[in-house]
């Protein structure tokens, strides 16, 4: 059985739904801070597989300790956490407590019940502010732009000492680009609480009239466009790239994996695609450049490629269908209820 933290979460409900279909036992752990409990419905009947929900925090001790002897856990994938970037800026405390402290009582869990193998959601931020792009796992971590990068980087510290001490550990750090889209059913998508931070779920819920046009932040950037460059995956591809890391984790070590396509896309190209694939206009206009944002970023993604055999399958437009897919499930539920 696989263990899966923040797995009602945007990226981990993808996940649960991909190690089901692949015939994996898997329990839930999530607190449902920034989910719904109806995701694990949707879940199971896109999968046509039950998923065992274990409703609570990643930093209850003894909670892990029943889960952990309550089933035989292979692996554990660590999704939950806090993510929004101006979020931890305000708030540092929170999330350095559930980020970092969180993935602490995780890991003491594991190594108290003897599971060592694990999967962590990392992010490209940890390349920090300076890095010049594509991003290669041999670089070194940076200095990063938020707290929240810091957590992530704290964090892959941690398990890298982790390992020192004890080899027996196998951990799969995998860093994240930019996750876009929702699954292909239309059941389980990202939900952002209130306004969108992120660019996609912007423009989608431009497009769908509920709010009244896009700002591009920034113009005068030193790329093509002046727009920045981000290197934008599918959540479905992404979800496939932990199944298939899970593979590595049978050598132990510490194993660094970008999941990323490999090529960027600007704000202004994502706008452009995003009309051409659904025909309904977005309505945008230039804005200052946003806090914090760096030009452009893009990963090299070779290292997942040779040593996985992953490469990601979708395409810009299945990213585009998919979000407003997932726009109008989102749009009719609220409707219903
Ligand atoms: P999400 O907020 O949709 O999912 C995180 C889940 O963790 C939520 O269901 C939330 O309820 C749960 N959670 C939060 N605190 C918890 C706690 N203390 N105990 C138990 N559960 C808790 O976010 P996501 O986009 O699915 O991100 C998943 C992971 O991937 C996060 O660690 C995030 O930092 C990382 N990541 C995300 C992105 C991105 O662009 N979405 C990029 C890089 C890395
Ligand atoms: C950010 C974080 C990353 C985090 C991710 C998901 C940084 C450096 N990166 O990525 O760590 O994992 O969010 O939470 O902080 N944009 C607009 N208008 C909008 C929204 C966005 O022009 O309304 C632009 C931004 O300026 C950026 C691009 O779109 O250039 C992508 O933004 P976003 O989706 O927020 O992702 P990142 O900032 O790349």
């Amino acid at each position: 059985m696989i263990l899966l933290t923040g797995g009602t979460g945007y990226i981990g409900s993808h996940i649960a739904v991909e190690l089901l279909q692949a015939g994996n036992e898997v329990a839930i752990l999530d607190d449902l801070s920034n989910s719904d409990k109806s995701v694990i419905e949707r879940i199971q009947h896109i999968a046509q597989r039950n998923v065992i929900f274990y409703h609570g925090d990643v930093r209850d001790s003894s909670l892990l300790a029943s889960i952990f002897q309550d089933h035989h856990i292979e692996s554990v994938i660590h999704c939950a956490g806090l993510k929004a970037v101006g979020h931890s800026v305000k708030d540092p405390l929170a999330y350095y407590d559930v980020n970092v402290y969180g993935s602490i009582c995780l890991c003491s869990a594991m190594q108290k019940a003897g599971v060592k193998r694990l999967l962590f959601s990392s992010s490209a931020t940890v390349y920090g502010i300076e890095a010049e792009p594509p991003y290669v796992e041999t670089m070194a971590r940076g200095v990063s732009s938020s707290p929240y990068g810091t957590s992530k980087g704290m964090v892959e510290k941690l398990l890298e000492d982790l390992f020192a001490s004890d080899p027996q550990w196998s951990v799969g750090i995998l860093r994240y680009f930019n996750p876009i889209g929702a699954h292909p059913s239309g059941y389980i998508g990202e939900l952002p609480q209130g306004t969108p931070n992120n660019l996609m779920p912007y423009i989608s819920q431009v497009a769908a009239g509920v709010l009244p046009e896009l700002l591009i932040y920034g113009d005068d950037y030193a790329t093509d466009d002046g727009t920045c460059v981000r290197d934008y995956l599918h959540v479905v591809d992404l979800a496939i790239g932990h199944r298939v890391a899970l593979t590595v984790l049978e050598e132990p070590g510490v194993h660094r994996y970008n999941l990323g396509t490999g090529s960027g896309i600007s704000v202004k190209q994502m706008v452009d695609a995003f009309v051409a694939s659904i025909g309904v206009e977005v309505p945008y206009r230039y804005a200052p450049r946003r806090e914090g944002d760096l030009a452009a970023f893009w990963a090299s993604a070779s290292k997942a490629e040779r040593d996985l055999g992953w490469q990601p399958g979708k395409t810009l437009e299945d990213m585009m269908v998919d979000t407003w897919r997932w726009q109008q499930f989102s749009n009719k539920a609220q409707q219903s209820s």
